[in-house]
């Protein structure tokens, strides 16, 4: 049996020079180790031999099985070692390169603007309301004392989509549905986009304005104008100068047009504010008793003001921006600066 056990042992020995991989590692262990495998034999055959030799037999089996074990499990452990020195190589980082930079979006510019006339009034107790865009002729127009054969519906050049539907060309009409709804004290902003059939320089057939009103027992035009004054130097700053000009609206009485100090030149004359050192910003007026009859509001109980300022204009002239038709270009040279 000492000679099968050494044969054996110097057979499995020889089996493991040069193998390299895991699998032939462990196949050769279940092949020698296993319940049919040559050491489980010798092992069976220990009954057979004297009680003598018996002892000495099982011991010399057992310290080949251990030698033999050894050697395996110290070869799996080199393996183990060399798959992960040549895992870490290849998966190897240098922690020293630059990051690769996530392209990160901007706001627009136009809803970053917007977002900031909205705090503003916001935070003077105004609340936001929303009407279609796609608008009926009447709260577009009529509600809003522009009769159908009225003049002033030449000022806007209207897109319509049939004789009573239109793309509405202001935010006025908010006001129309606001009122209908609710009763004063309204204090009410309405952003949104509206349509003109206008393209130049400084004209888009779509862009964007922030209508406000506030209606109420005794609203003056010095409410107007303290409300107005207070919004335009906390979005151009203190010293920005302001001038109310009259000027004419059918859904307002009396009118205004406010200008602010040309934001390019200081109020010296440029290009841009064409020599006059004041640049147009918005329109504004006491809401006309015609508009309130035709929300069935009393024109002798309430009064009230509104006005409609076009974001496009005020973010030209925050930025510097000197052609409108950059916003909806989308190019993101353009758009990535803000
Ligand atoms: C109006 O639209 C009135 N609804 C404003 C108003 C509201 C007056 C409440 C009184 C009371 P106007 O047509 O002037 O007014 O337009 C207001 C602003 O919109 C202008 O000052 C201008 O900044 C902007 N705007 C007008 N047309 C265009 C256009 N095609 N592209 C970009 N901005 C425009």
């Amino acid at each position: 049996m000492k000679e099968r056990l050494e044969k054996l042992r110097d057979e499995l020995l020889g089996e493991l020079k040069g193998v390299a991989k895991e699998s032939e590692l462990l196949g050769i262990k279940k092949r020698y180790f296993g319940r049919k495998g040559p050491l489980a034999s010798l092992i069976k055959e220990l009954s057979k031999l004297p009680p003598s030799e018996r002892r000495s037999a099982g011991e010399a089996i057992n310290r080949v099985k251990k030698e033999i074990e050894e050697k395996i499990d110290a070869l799996l452990s080199e393996y183990h070692q060399r798959a992960r020195e040549e895992r870490l190589k290849k998966e190897r980082i240098d922690v020293t390169l630059p990051g690769r930079r996530l392209p990160r979006g901007t706001l627009h510019p136009i809803t970053h603007v917007l977002s900031e006339v909205e705090d503003i009034f916001l935070s003077l107790g105004f609340e936001i309301a929303e009407g279609p865009e796609v608008e009926l002729d009447h709260y577009n127009f009529t509600a809003l004392n522009i009769p159908p054969e009225h003049p002033a519906r030449d000022m806007q050049d209207t897109f319509y989509i049939d004789k009573e539907i239109l793309l509405r060309t202001h935010t006025s009409p908010v006001q129309i549905r606001v009122m209908e709804k609710q009763s004063p004290p309204l204090r009410v902003i309405a952003p949104g986009a509206v349509y003109r059939r206008d393209s130049d320089l400084t004209h888009t057939p779509m862009f964007h304005q922030v209508e406000g009103f506030m209606v109420d027992k005794a609203v003056s035009f010095a409410d107007l104008k303290g409300v107005l004054t207070y919004f335009l130097r906390n979005l151009f700053g203190e010293k920005t100068g302001i001038r109310f000009r009259p000027s004419f609206f059918p859904f307002t009485e009396p009118s205004a047009e406010v200008d602010i100090e040309c934001v390019m030149c200081g109020g010296r004359g440029c290009r841009v504010c064409k020599e006059s050192g004041w640049l147009e910003i918005l329109g504004c007026g006491m809401i006309h008793p015609e508009v309130f009859r035709a929300v069935r509001y009393d024109p002798e109980e309430f009064t009230g003001f509104a006005f409609g300022l076009g974001i496009e204009r005020i973010t030209m002239l925050l930025y510097g921006i000197d052609d409108i038709r950059l916003f909806f270009e989308n190019d993101i040279r353009f758009l990535s600066q803000f």
